[in-house]
């Protein structure tokens, strides 16, 4: 067998290691980069006594980084006299990914624009360094060298991938995820659960990858169903935001697959979070791959049992339990929109890393079960 692994960030975990972040700073110029909610403004407060204050706030970071704002966001930077020699991100997926587009574009978001939409041009985007502090345990976006980015206008998304956009470091303090609200906590806790089982149904997976996603999802499985019903628990709080770390180390390595590819579109089109688009097919995919061998199915069995038919019946419980319905017609997609998407995503860029057969993933589409149990 041959393989490899790398990745390149250096991490802090733990309660209250948010307040290294000023040591790695040091005395750098930085830019905070972060949304416009009062719990954030106190971190501002917080970075500022221990940190000085920084260059430039930008702090109305939307869900889903889109061109519009991105554009006049990236905008501000240019206005600087002197651009940051670091960039901290302090928030969730849309922050990290928001920072990488700024580290690349240099103050220029037509550099960004034309990377993305021709590939061509990489020599002239910037890397200026990030320090990642996610706080919404999901996207793994700390640990990884790309961003995604939102054309709503034109229905488009794209992914700013470059090797030099990992962040140098990433700092995940557990405690910064307590007030996050329950279905914040189910949506990126899925979407966690999502990138583990879709580093390992992935051409690119890898012995290490697998440790990783295994770790992430047994632990998403195990503590996301506790932790809905005890949001204030540090402990568990610190277990999900490890799961979601570990995820994000396997991925990074991977990329995503299939349910990632079937996403997209769901999101834009259907105004579905996220963690809730990459996730509600997972059982479908998982019915689809038994069989496939190899590292993927010994390692869904060690998340799974043996019967991975069975596995996919409990993985569709467990998310009615959480309230997430399997069903794309919960999500006001026709049977006739889903095989179109199914059979679209295979052929992406994301579909295509998907080591499952096209036909098997059509067969399980067909499958109707009622989840056993659903609260809310
Ligand atoms: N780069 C990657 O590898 C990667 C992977 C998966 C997803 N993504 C992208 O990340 C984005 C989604 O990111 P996300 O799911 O982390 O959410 P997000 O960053 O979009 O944040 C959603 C909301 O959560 C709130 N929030 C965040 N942290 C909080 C906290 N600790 N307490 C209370 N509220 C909090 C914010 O106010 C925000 O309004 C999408 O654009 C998605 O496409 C990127
Ligand atoms: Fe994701």
């Amino acid at each position: 067998m041959v393989w490899k692994y790398g990745n390149p960030v250096q991490i802090e975990f733990g309660v209250d290691s948010f307040a290294k972040l000023a040591e790695l700073i040091g005395n750098r110029r930085y830019a905070l980069v972060t949304y416009g909610e009062p719990f954030f403004d106190a971190l501002a407060s917080r970075l500022k006594n221990t940190a000085g204050a920084p260059a430039l706030v930008i702090s109305d970071v939307a869900p889903n980084p889109d061109y519009r704002l991105l554009a006049e966001q990236t905008g501000r930077f240019a206005e600087l006299a002197r651009q940051p020699e670091v960039i901290v991100a302090l928030g969730g997926g849309s922050v990290i990914d928001s920072a990488k587009v700024f580290a690349a574009a240099g103050g220029d978001f037509g550099k960004i624009k034309t990377f993305l939409e021709s590939q061509k041009g990489a020599e002239q985007l910037s890397a200026i360094p990030i320090i990642a502090v996610p706080t919404t345990a999901g996207t793994g976006s700390e640990v990884t060298c790309w961003g995604t980015v939102w054309d709503e206008a034109n229905g488009k998304k794209y992914s700013l991938a470059r090797p030099n956009l990992y962040p140098t470091h990433a700092v995940v303090d557990p405690r910064l995820m307590l007030g996050k609200p329950l279905l914040l906590t189910i949506s990126t806790g899925l979407d966690a659960l999502s990138h583990a089982l879709e580093s390992l149904w992935n051409v690119n997976n890898n012995p290490v990858s697998a440790n990783h996603a295994v770790f992430a999802a047994r632990g998403v499985l195990d503590v996301l169903p506790k932790l809905v019903k005890d949001l204030g628990n540090i402990e568990l709080r610190e277990r999900m935001a490890m799961a979601a770390l570990f995820a994000g180390l396997a991925f990074s390595n991977t990329k995503t697959a299939i349910a990632h590819s079937l996403s997209y579109p769901i999101t834009l089109r259907h105004g579905v979070q996220h963690g809730i688009a990459c996730s509600f097919s997972l059982p479908m995919v998982l019915r689809s791959v038994h069989g496939v061998g190899g590292i993927c199915e010994d390692s869904l069995k060690q998340i799974f049992g043996s019967d991975l038919a069975r596995g996919a019946d409990d993985l569709e419980d467990f998310l009615g339990l959480l309230g997430i319905s399997s069903n794309p017609a919960a999500y006001k997609i026709d049977r006739r929109e889903w095989r179109l998407l199914i059979e679209d995503s295979l052929q992406g860029e994301r579909g295509r890393n998907f080591l499952g057969s096209g036909d098997r993933l059509i067969e399980a589409s067909q499958i109707v079960r009622l989840p056993r149990a659903r609260i809310a």
